[in-house]
């Protein structure tokens, strides 16, 4: 299978491009090598035999150029984390939404009917909640008044009692948080109706907390375990927000190429004109906290400090049911949590030399 991915040369994209060639695939990158996401010019190497194009997934052209011969595209081309403010708004809906439209029109002028999608869990917003009364309940945005106070449990929004967080499963109603969170959730919809509308097959796999090597490091566009580990590389302790009780669910970037490997080379056997989302974890839900104090023990020190601050756009716990894809793909996730944090701890970040190489 001849495989177009976008954002080929990000910290996942690189992983599942080199994760298509050990299957025997061939693989193309088009990425438009952000600043953001490549500070200091540092993309990884495109593997031996993988032609590369640098552009950008608006960019009809350069898009159409590349998906010629292609079997299936596997699109993770994205603008990543909160963003500093909402003035970064515009730049998101840009690259992520727009871009994905452009990306499909070029993939329906050119006969790919292949696609799977980096899908993310920040389309549930705040996940599933279990009330002793209530049973399943959903709750709104924290305040911010809560969260200043220390309060950041979220409670019943029919009885204020407290909840117990559960597993959210694919079917679970979408409530984007954040502006990220929204063009995840758009990404969705266009490829859905794309499918609709081509006969294409398109499969979703909403990503938990992807971790592993190779990750960027401390930008407002990387995730929390970047944050972490790029404060232990300056010698730091971790700052840990909240009260560092917030459940995830992290999954390790091998895993997550697996995924979109066994995702792309099943594309063939699904129904014409489908959408099918998947939510992509390890299925070992930790804290934020854990998280922090694995990666700062297996780094060796310093000890993380909780430091009680919030972020708006953050949601409390969201785990993620990922018994579909085990089900369904027959992936099964092979890095463990603590064998993955001490790699992690040891390994390079993007745009930050490894401690060996220091
Ligand atoms: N890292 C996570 O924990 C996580 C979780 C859920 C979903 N995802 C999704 O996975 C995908 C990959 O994320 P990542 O963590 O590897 O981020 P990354 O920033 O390392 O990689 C994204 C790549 O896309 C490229 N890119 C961005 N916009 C582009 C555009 N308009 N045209 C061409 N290239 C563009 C960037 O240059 C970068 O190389 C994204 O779609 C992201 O939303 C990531
Ligand atoms: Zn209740």
């Amino acid at each position: 299978m001849r495989v177009l991915v976008t954002g080929g040369a990000g910290f996942i994209g690189s992983e599942i491009v080199r994760a298509l060639v050990a299957s025997g695939h061939e693989a193309v990158v088009l990425d438009a090598l952000l600043p953001s996401a490549h500070m200091g010019g540092s993309a990884p190497a495109v593997p031996d035999g993988v032609r590369s194009v640098v552009a950008d997934v608006r960019d009809r052209e350069a898009v159409a150029g590349a998906l010629a011969g292609i079997d299936a595209v596997c699109h993770q081309a994205a603008m990543v984390g909160l963003g500093k403010d909402f003035a970064d708004a515009p730049a998101y809906v840009g690259c992520n939404d727009l871009g994905t439209a452009v990306l499909l029109a070029g993939m329906a002028a050119a006969g790919v009917r292949g696609l799977v999608l980096a899908g993310s869990m920040v389309v549930y917003g705040e996940g599933r909640y279990d009330c002793p009364r209530h049973g399943k309940v959903r709750p709104g945005p924290r305040a911010e008044a809560d969260l200043a106070a220390g309060r950041f449990e979220p409670l019943c929004p029919s009885c204020g009692a407290d909840l117990v967080p559960g597993l959210v499963p694919e079917d679970a109603p979408a409530d984007p948080r954040n502006v990220y969170a929204t063009t995840k959730l758009a990404q969705e919809h266009l490829a859905a109706a794309w499918a609709r509308s081509t006969g294409g097959r398109a499969v979703s796999l909403r990503y938990h907390n992807v971790y592993g090597p190779g990750m960027p490091r401390d930008t407002p566009y990387a995730g929390v375990a970047s944050f972490f580990r790029s404060a232990l590389a300056r010698g730091e302790a971790p700052r840990v927000f909240e009260d560092g009780r917030q459940r995830r669910d992290f999954v390790h970037v091998r895993d997550v190429a697996a995924a979109d490997v066994r995702a792309l080379e099943a594309l063939p056997e699904r129904a014409p004109g489908s959408f099918t989302a998947y939510n992509t974890g390890s299925g070992e839900p930790h804290t934020i906290g854990e998280m922090a104090a694995a990666l700062a023990s297996a780094h060796g020190g310093p000890a993380p400090v909780v430091t009680g601050e919030y972020r708006l756009g953050d949601v409390r716990h969201i785990t993620a049911d990922s018994a579909r894809l085990r089900g369904e793909l027959g992936w099964r996730p092979e890095v463990g949590f603590k064998a993955g944090m001490k790699e992690f701890a040891a390994a390079g970040l993007r745009g930050v030399p490894s401690p060996s190489a220091v």
